[in-house]
């Protein structure tokens, strides 16, 4: 064992070789199950003696205390282990390994590779997704700043990302677009706010198109136009999607988010004719009054639920086009997992979905890559309502953003009134658009989100202005001790963490990676913010219990490491959480 500081994965791999070095029978099925302890009983602790031991009817402790002894020299020379309870078996590191942590984890690049090996191949991540020709509003917020989130925590465990912005830009809205356009689009606006304007074209065809009117007929065949390609109809819906596009990509900028692709719903379209050969050839599909549908027998509801993938009259829908996706992310992008960001809602359709995309694949014999629905709660107000504008209506995401460095810009005025103008405004654009994305962030994406400027904007709490405020604070020690975070030749004199605030912030640091881990297996960005809310508190107190710049050499480089290194965690967390960090607040 070469390894300065064990981590979990180094616990694992030392335990399975101490049970075969200590004779047991079937040490090869043995599973040590080691993870981040409770902070009173160590940095790390194994639970898995206790069921191999109750499976083979031997006693725990006793096992525990074998494994134990078996244990290597250079192990025991980086922590105290000792074996609790009925067999659990607690690890702590010697303050000399927390240095050489310390040490070795000097840069995002030393991070990353602490963090990756856990995720492997390309994985393909459709998020955003929103549908063309509308603004995008609250409701969309989510599936972008979740999806970004996960695409950089997929990334920096290994995976080579694919963003996918799989926009709904083929619908039968489209229809009453064109009506609507052809007869009173006002050209000028068209240009000034295009998107706005296109919202309102489609308002008033919608209005001009009651049910069973002849201009509803009228805007049907606008769209059967559309679909068979009549080229004045295909030009005005790629103006509608460039315009759409644009808009949108604003508001991604802001987020700090670019796609690799934008595969919408139309690009499917000459792909789902395959999806209906195939499904209908494997005995998958079948046709069912007019539709094509598939049943699951071996699910209690979808074996009468039908999944609806070709209607009666013959035209695509979402599971046709969501078919086709999958086949092409398989065999275009080879993907080993796709994740797919929407709301909770969509639930039975991605079930449903994957149910026969493994029984298609497993047909033509693809494997079946990782199939991942992440889903999330809806956006209320403080009184449990949807989200809305005083006027009632929804709120557009633009109009969010923009409050957000509204209120944001007050809020660094007040704090730094001394910083120009320039500079404030900058600072309001990070903190006012990283406190929406982290309050978005930092629960956990299943429940329901209470959206509230005052709570994200606090200073105090699990926010953004909390944690960047904390990094700011980093930075300001350096410049008073004028030298850069980088510099290793600095924090060279410094000796390993020894007073209670600093071993617990040391212990903090070391279990970024768990914390990274964690957030990747569960897909679940809030554990992230939940670490870095807690590294930030373990660091107030170790700033208010020991002062940095002090005289003695070692002291103060040991202090301004643990600075360096908190800095350095915190910058890459908030960065994966798409956050952009700030120097001076
Ligand atoms: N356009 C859809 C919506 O706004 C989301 C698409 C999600 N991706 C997918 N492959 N179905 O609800």
């Amino acid at each position: 064992m070469h390894v300065a500081c064990p981590l979990v994965a180094d616990l694992d791999a030392v335990l399975r070789t101490a049970a075969a070095a200590a004779g047991w029978a079937d040490a090869a099925d043995f599973q040590p199950e080691v993870r981040a302890a409770d902070p009173r009983h160590g940095d790390f602790q194994a639970n898995g003696v206790l069921p191999h031991a109750k499976a083979r009817r031997l006693n725990p402790r006793a096992l525990a205390e074998q494994l134990v002894a078996a244990l290597p020299a250079e192990l025991l020379a980086t922590c105290a282990v000792t074996v609790a309870g009925p067999g659990f078996i607690n690890f702590t590191l010697h303050p000399e390994a927390l240095l050489s942590w310390l040490r070795a984890h000097a840069t995002a690049d030393q991070l990353r590779a602490a963090c990756a090996g856990g995720t492997a191949g390309t994985w393909v991540v459709d998020y955003s997704s929103p549908n063309t020709a509308k603004q995008m509003h609250v409701g969309h917020l989510r599936s972008a700043v979740i999806g970004e989130a996960l695409c950089r925590l997929l990334a920096f465990s290994g995976a080579t990302v694919v963003r996918d912005n799989h926009l709904g830009d083929w619908g039968t809205q489209f229809g009453k677009l064109i009506y609507g356009y052809k007869r009173g689009a006002d050209l000028a606006a068209l240009v000034a706010d295009p998107i706005e304007e296109l919202e309102r074209l489609y308002k008033r065809g919608h209005e001009a198109t009651p049910e069973g009117s002849p201009e509803l007929e009228e805007a049907r065949r606008e769209l059967v136009r559309l679909q068979q390609g009549d080229p004045e109809n295909v030009a005005l819906w790629r103006k509608f999607s460039e315009v759409s596009l644009g808009a949108f990509q604003r508001i991604y900028d802001r987020l700090g988010i670019r796609f690799d692709h934008h595969l919408g719903e139309s690009f499917y379209n000459d792909q789902v004719e395959r999806v209906y050969t195939e499904l209908t050839a494997a005995g998958i599909a079948e046709v069912s009054a007019g539709a094509l549908v598939v049943f699951h027998p071996e699910h209690p509801r979808f074996k009468t639920q039908p999944f609806l993938i070709r209607k009666a009259d013959g035209a695509s829908n979402y599971a046709s086009t969501d078919l086709a996706t999958a086949l092409y992310r398989t065999e275009h992008f080879g993907a080993a997992g796709i994740v797919i960001v929407t709301d909770f809602r969509q639930s039975d359709h991605f079930e449903q979905l994957f149910l026969t995309v493994g029984k298609w694949f497993a047909a033509r014999g693809y494997r079946r890559p990782e199939l991942h629905h992440v889903t999330f709660g809806a956006v209320t107000g403080e009184d449990g309502k949807a989200l809305k504008t005083r006027s009632g209506d929804v709120i557009r995401l633009k109009a969010l953003l923009d409050e957000a460095e509204e209120r944001a810009f007050a809020l660094v005025t007040a704090k730094s009134p001394e910083l120009p103008e320039a500079e404030r405004r900058e600072i309001a654009a990070a903190v006012g658009v990283g406190a929406v994305q982290y309050a978005d962030l930092a629960q956990n994406r299943s429940s329901n989100y209470v959206f509230s400027w005052d709570k994200m904007l606090s200073l105090e709490g699990n926010t953004a202005p909390y944690l960047l405020y904390a990094g700011a604070r980093i930075h300001s020690i350096f410049r008073r001790a004028g030298v850069v975070p980088a510099d290793a030749a600095a924090l060279a004199a410094a000796d390993a963490p020894s007073t209670p605030a600093e071993l617990a912030l040391a212990r903090r640091l070391i279990r970024f990676p768990d914390a990274i881990r964690q957030a990747r297996e569960t897909l679940r960005p809030h554990l992230l913010c939940l670490y870095l809310f807690e590294l930030a508190g373990d660091y107030s107190s170790f700033n208010n219990a020991d002062k940095v710049l002090v005289e003695e050499p070692a002291v103060r480089a040991r202090r301004l490491l643990l600075c360096a290194r908190t800095m350095l965690v915190l910058e890459t967390g908030l960065h994966l959480l798409g956050l952009r960090t700030l120097r001076r607040m």
